[in-house]
């Protein structure tokens, strides 16, 4: 196991899976028992338990390559060179369990941790599917599928556990096929998992990726260091909530607390390790350790304030908390706008510019907020915070600009129809600047060569290709005039303009992230366009407001229109 499991031939760089490129360095490393025991013993003297997880079926394709007749095909496997899900996975054979059994009898001698995690995530069915031995297994014991060959292989290693005084936990895909009568279930894929093993009776803890995942970005990518993608910013991992409203107050007693997951493809060194778990730790701590009521997410950057500097002091490498205040650009009716900066900086400051250079340490030293005048052309504020032993946090920018009210354009009563117009290409984009040219997509069209309207700006249901581009267009009604902030969330690429303006920019390939922009707008109608594309994955697109009497919510149904074409 550890001669042949504990070696990678080389190692992917960044995220270059396709085409693969290697870096062509051997990679080998493996803990003895002995270091394990030391683990678990550091961690029992700070009253922390480690509960091991033991990955099966899936995910051990690194103890294949050493015992390949573990599998159900013959092999031979490599240890993986890329991050990742295989096909290869443990064939639920006798020999299969022998082997597990061996190895989770020696796991125990060495964590003593009440718990094991058997990991059950991401194991794709396909070798099952194709592989006599295991059918037969299905056949043998009266199996409906694959998912219950995974549940009858997950409850033959909870009894070995239960046998000797262990109980299983496992990820949320151990619910496909129906739970081990004992097991207690991380829901990881979203909170659904976890709700439905405690309505049925079962422990679990929340670990869901878009709260919970520290491996994912906490600040805007550009500024980050590489990671596996998404974006948890700190106050989100303070919003999240892991009990469900959901659950009655008996099944909610099954939600054992929350875990943060540290994922390390990315992540190299102690140092960036640090990094993506300092200070959501903190944050999450305080989620689990105190009921919603009493949760405050001012009452927690004071907190944090004082709880930096002894991180500081630990040597601790945390990511230094942004500056809020400038979260997205702002427009003014006025000659001057008051520009407020805080951030979680007991025995540091903020320091500021105005000019659009990055601040240093002899910027500017904010001391409360700031009168400044403001023109069409905009003043940038840039700002970052600096720790009192001179460690310097990322810059954040917004720009103030005095604005006019956009006059609104007039569209006749007859000559306009409710919802936008909408058009869609076929292709594979990477802007919103390239969707012309794709061929022309069916996006719903009520008759041939009629242009399709859509009620609200949303991707169309039955859009008959994974990667397309979608263009709607028509205008706005607002209800008063003043200055209005969209918020346009999009997986991948979007862009709204609003009369001749760009409001929210958001091109390019991503994962659904949210961005928002102003504009003034006189009562009425306003021409508008949205611009989207998908590439692939995960896709999602909407549009929300916020304005004079308006508290943030989507677009209303009743505020878009369009002109018609002939026969719409
Ligand atoms: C997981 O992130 N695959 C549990």
């Amino acid at each position: 196991m550890t001669e042949v499991g504990s070696c990678r031939a080389e190692t992917i760089v960044e995220k270059n899976f396709d085409p693969f490129v290697g870096d062509g360095v051997e990679y080998c490393g493996f803990y003895t028992q002995d270091e394990a025991r030391e683990i678990v013993e550091y961690a029992r003297e700070r009253f922390i338990t480690v509960m091991p997880e033991i990955e099966l079926p899936g995910h051990s394709v690194a103890a294949l390559a050493a015992y390949p007749e573990f599998a159900c095909t013959p092999g031979p496997f490599e240890v993986s060179t890329r991050w990742g899900v295989t096909q290869d996975i443990y064939c639920p054979i006798e020999e299969t369990f022998a082997f597990l059994e061996d190895v989770l009898t020696e796991v125990m001698e060495i964590f003593p941790s009440p718990y094991i995690h058997i990991g059950g995530d991401e194991a794709p069915k396909r070798a099952w599917e194709e592989s006599a031995l295991a059918q037969e297994v299905i056949r043998r014991e009266g199996l409906a599928d694959e998912e219950e060959l995974q549940s009858w292989f997950i409850r033959r290693i909870e009894r070995f556990l239960n046998a000797h005084g262990r109980r299983l936990m496992g990820w949320d895909e151990i619910l496909e096929g129906g739970l081990a009568p004992d097991a207690t279930v991380m829901s990881w894929r979203g909170m659904v998992g976890g709700i439905q093993a405690a309505r049925e009776g079962h422990d679990v803890v929340m670990t869901p990726t878009g709260y919970a995942y520290f491996d994912y970005y906490q600040g805007d990518t550009i500024q980050e260091p590489l990671a596996i993608g998404g974006l948890t910013p700190l106050e989100r991992v303070y919003a999240f909530e892991p009990v469900p409203a959901e659950l009655s107050a008996t099944e909610a007693r099954h939600v054992l607390g929350a875990q943060g997951n540290v994922w390390t493809e990315y992540i190299e060194t102690t140092e960036y390790l640090e990094y993506m778990a300092f200070p959501r730790a903190l944050a999450l701590s305080e989620v689990v350790w105190s009921p919603s009521s009493q949760r405050d997410w001012g009452a927690f950057t004071q907190r944090l304030s004082s709880n930096l500097p002894r991180l500081e002091a630990q040597g601790v490498n945390f990511r230094i908390p942004d500056v809020l205040g400038l979260e997205e650009d702002r427009l003014s009716l006025e000659d001057s706008v008051v520009v407020e900066l805080s951030g979680a900086v007991t025995g540091g400051e903020i320091r500021y510019t105005l000019d659009g250079t990055d601040p240093g340490q002899s910027s500017s030293r904010y001391e409360g907020p700031l009168m400044m005048p403001v023109d069409e052309n905009g003043t940038e504020v840039s700002a970052r915070i600096y720790l009192e032993g001179g460690r310097e946090g990322k810059v954040r920018r917004a720009r103030f600009s005095r604005t006019h009210l956009m006059p609104a354009t007039s569209v006749p009563r007859g000559g306009r129809s409710r919802g936008l117009a909408a058009r869609g290409f076929a292709g594979r984009f990477r802007s919103v600047d390239a969707l012309e040219t794709g061929e022309d997509l069916d996006v719903g069209n009520p008759s041939p060569g009629a242009p399709s309207s859509l009620p609200r700006v949303a991707i169309p249901d039955g859009i008959p290709a994974l990667s397309f581009g979608l263009i709607l267009n028509g205008f706005i009604r607002v209800p008063r005039k003043g200055i209005y902030t969209f918020f346009l969330s999009s997986d991948d690429g979007s862009r709204l303009t609003v009369g001749n303006r760009v409001v929210v920019n958001h091109d390019g390939p991503h994962s659904m992230a949210e961005r928002a922009g102003q504009i003034a707008l006189h009562r009425g109608w306003h021409p508008m366009e949205v611009r989207y594309f998908q590439s692939g994955g995960g896709y999602g697109l909407r549009l929300e407001l916020e304005g004079p009497g308006v508290s943030k919510r989507e677009v209303p149904a009743r505020w878009l229109a369009h002109s018609p074409g002939p026969t719409d």
